[in-house]
């Protein structure tokens, strides 16, 4: 049966439907007989998958964090110009290239046998379904701290996108870390799964841009430095570092008046995340412009309000990280790009406290 049948079915009605062919089905079934596949439907449309409507809010709300949080960034080979979320895209690291995999519903190269509880530990334990963890590379350090809420929108967004058939491609790894043995002990040493508590003692915009900050556009991932391991340097948080994502070098982020943004008022912050502009007319550049592009653009008018006022109450740490506009640089860059995009400035760690 057609589904606007189903769906007109819903209204119960004595008289033939006005609507052509849907009644006739229904004219010679008894009351029980029509009740009984009267909620057969309603289960159907409840339990059957990618039942996507514009105005199911939980997918909209998936949809949304989904985008905050960048997962298309790294899980579509844009380059190569791959399928969306089928994988493949190389992300280049100290410890040798990863190939982020499928996450498409495709049954067979990608997600789409996993049940709800597989998805929520992949994100929130960093482990497989057959238990196996995961590099950190796949941001779950952040992740974990998603409400399981969110987390299944996420996932219920994912499933209603296109299936693509791409397998795998195995990562190209250091000797040291090929074995995922060694994620034991990194984990054990540097991870801890876990929601937020929010902070009862600050405003809820607070709350929601730490929620943010931390958990869904993991801003630390690139701007935390990280210890020799690989390690979160928890006491510089957002202190920036020169072993950001592909070798980037990240700016301090806090708010300290000489090396980080403690001269960017609120709304400068917001206004960045929101355009890439800067207060001093400069614009993004390097893997911030691709994150601006993918992920923080999308923020509501609130949200970005509430990462600004968040990272501007975070203590300052002086860690110098200079930025120098190499003419070279920009040059390099109008003629790759042509005249209308904005040269990427460079930053050069000048020195690290
Ligand atoms: C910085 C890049 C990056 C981002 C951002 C990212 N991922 Fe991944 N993801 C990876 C990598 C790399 C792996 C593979 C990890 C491994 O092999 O241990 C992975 C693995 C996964 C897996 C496991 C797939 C499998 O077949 O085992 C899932 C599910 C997943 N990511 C979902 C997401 C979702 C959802 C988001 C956004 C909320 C996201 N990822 C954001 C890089 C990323
Ligand atoms: C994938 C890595 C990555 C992530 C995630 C990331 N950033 Fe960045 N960010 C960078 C890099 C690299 C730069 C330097 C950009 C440039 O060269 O212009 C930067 C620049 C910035 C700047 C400009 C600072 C300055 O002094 O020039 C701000 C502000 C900023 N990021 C805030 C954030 C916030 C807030 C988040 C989370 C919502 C975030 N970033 C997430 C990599 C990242």
């Amino acid at each position: 049966m057609a589904a606007d049948c189903v769906a007109y079915r819903k209204i119960p009605r004595r008289v033939t439907p006005a609507k052509a062919g849907c009644g006739k089905h229904l004219i010679f079934l008894d009351t029980a007989l029509y009740l009984k596949l009267w909620y057969a439907a309603i289960l159907l449309l409840l339990f059957t998958p990618n039942p996507a409507s514009a105005t199911d809010s939980n997918l909209v709300q998936g949809e949304y964090l989904f985008r905050v949080a960048g997962c298309a960034t790294c899980h579509t080979d844009e380059k190569n110009k791959g399928a969306p979320l089928a994988g493949g895209r190389a992300l280049k690291t100290p410890f040798g290239t990863f190939y982020t995999p499928n996450i498409t519903p495709d049954p067979d190269t990608g997600i789409g046998r996993w049940t709800d509880e597989n998805f929520r530990r992949a994100l929130r334990e960093g482990k497989d379904p057959q238990g196996h963890d995961y590099y950190p590379v796949f941001p779950y350090t952040s992740y974990t701290l998603l409400t399981d809420a969110d987390l299944l929108a996420i996932k219920r967004y994912l499933f209603s996108q296109k299936s693509v058939h791409q397998a795998k491609r195995p990562h190209e790894l250091t000797w040291y870390v090929r074995s995922r043995q060694t994620l034991k002990v990194w984990k054990a040493l540097f991870f801890s799964p876990g929601t937020m508590a929010p902070q009862p003692e600050q405003p809820a915009a607070w709350n929601r841009g730490a929620y943010l900050v931390n958990a869904v556009a993991h801003c630390g991932e690139c701007h935390t430095p990280r210890n020799p391991m690989g390690g979160f340097m928890k006491s510089m948080f957002l202190a920036g570092g020169l072993d950001g994502a592909e070798g980037a070098t990240v700016p301090n982020i806090t708010p300290d008046k000489t090396t980080g943004i403690g001269k960017w008022r609120e709304s400068d912050l917001a206004e960045y995340l929101e355009t890439g502009a800067m207060p001093d007319g400069d614009y993004a550049g390097d893997v911030m412009a691709d994150m601006i592009d993918n992920s923080t653009k999308y923020l509501t008018p609130g949200d970005l309000k509430a990462i600004a006022t968040y990272v501007m109450s975070l203590p300052p740490v002086r860690h110098k990280i200079r930025r120098v506009k190499k003419l070279a640089h920009r040059v390099l860059v109008w003629v790759k790009t042509g005249p209308e995009v904005q040269p990427a400035p460079v930053i050069t760690d000048t020195k690290r406290l």
